[in-house]
């Protein structure tokens, strides 16, 4: 594990022990309004000297008018090169304030202090940080590590359940990519009972392991998109219908989905995938996709940042702990798996 990140049962402690190896000049706190309620408290006596800074809460607020009161709320407080922003929250305000710190005066230190699931296992790992920008996604950004991120599984007591399942989607993933043991471990209890102490390192380490022999996404890191192809264009065709679900709830969809496309392709065995598609299902209930959507979810997957020219690309699952990326798919078997999903 790199010496910026650490799992701790104290993160108030951590910062203390952090802060007093540094020289901050000053200390600021990024919340939004339900981390400020559930989280910041934690902590709150065992920061310096610091001020708060919260902004709204949610995915809608992940743009430039807020990032813009960041850096307003930063200069009024008249924060030199040299002071730190502490973030306290998950994967929205991780990305948007890493983002508005190193983007500050050419650059101040974060610290991330990860309060979801998918934010302890995905977000805060692997240095992407970022706005969204008029309906794109993730359109403004960079890449940069944080000069700590501190793990407390504490925090996911005060988590929605529908946040916390929706998190385990990510779970999910890096065990049917990287670890047939693990994924046999988890898929004998349900996304409530799991094993936090023991899930979120080995998500985290797998990540680490990932990201270092990738960095900036040419290979393989590319598997970290399983389920996300068609899982990012169910999300997006709900959100267009008014139909939002979490982003996990959707990754989901697109594991099955996916695992479907794979075994069709003779490379996944039909084993294999029949135990995907159980647990997920399970884990999960199915979204409600009507067959006249299909037309619009394939033009979304066409749009895809991952693709090449006009082909869908996708990462194909191998076996349980294998994939690979970079795999041709047509419109026809994009459909397929749709009427799969639909019909299972
Ligand atoms: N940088 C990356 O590599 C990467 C990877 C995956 C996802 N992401 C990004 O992560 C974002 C999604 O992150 P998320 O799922 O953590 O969403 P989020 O940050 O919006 O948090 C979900 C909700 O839970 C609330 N919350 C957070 N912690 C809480 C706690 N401990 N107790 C009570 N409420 C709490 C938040 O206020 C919010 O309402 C997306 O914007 C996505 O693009 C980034
Ligand atoms: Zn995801």
């Amino acid at each position: 594990m790199p010496d910026n990140i650490c799992f701790t049962e104290d993160p108030g402690r951590e910062l203390t022990n952090f802060l007093a190896t540094k020289k901050y000049s000053a200390v600021a706190v990024l919340t939004d309004e339900n981390t400020r309620k559930h989280c910041y408290p934690l902590l709150e006596n065992q920061i310096p000297a610091h001020t708060v800074i919260t902004v709204p809460a949610g995915e809608e607020a992940k743009n430039l008018q807020t990032a813009s009161s960041i850096w307003k709320a930063l200069t009024d407080q008249k924060f030199d090169r040299h002071g730190v922003l502490i973030i306290v929250g998950g994967g929205v305000l991780g990305d948007m304030g890493g983002f508005c710190a190193v983007t500050y005066k050419r650059g101040i230190d974060f610290v991330l202090i990860p309060t979801t699931l998918l934010s302890q296992v995905d977000s805060s790992v692997g240095g992407k940080l970022g706005i969204d920008f008029e309906n794109y996604k993730n359109h403004i950004g960079v890449f940069q590590t944080p000069a700590l991120t501190a793990i407390h599984t504490g925090f996911l007591k005060s988590l929605p359940e529908r946040e916390l399942r929706s998190g385990f989607a990510e779970v999910l993933k890096h065990c049917i990519i990287s670890d047939a043991s693990m994924w046999n471990e988890i898929r004998r209890k349900s996304w409530k009972d799991q094993n936090w102490e023991k899930v979120i390192p080995h998500s985290v380490n797998f990540k680490l392991k990932i990201v270092a022999e990738d960095p900036r996404e040419n290979g393989v890191r590319k598997i970290l998109n399983t389920g996300h192809t068609i899982g990012h264009a169910v999300e997006s065709y709900l959100l267009n219908h008014d139909r939002k679900v979490l982003h996990g709830e959707a990754v989901a969809a697109g594991l099955i989905m996916e695992a479907y496309l794979a075994n069709q392709k003779g490379i996944l065995t039909s084993h294999d995938a029949d135990q995907i598609f159980k647990y997920v299902t399970e884990q999960f209930g199915k979204v409600d996709l009507p067959e006249n959507g299909d037309a619009e979810i394939l033009t979304l997957m066409l749009q895809d940042k991952k693709n090449k020219g006009n082909k869908i690309l996708c990462v194909l699952l191998e076996g349980i702990g294998r994939a690979r990326w970079d795999c041709e798919i047509s419109n026809d078997e994009v459909k397929g798996a749709l009427s799969f999903y639909r019909g299972y």
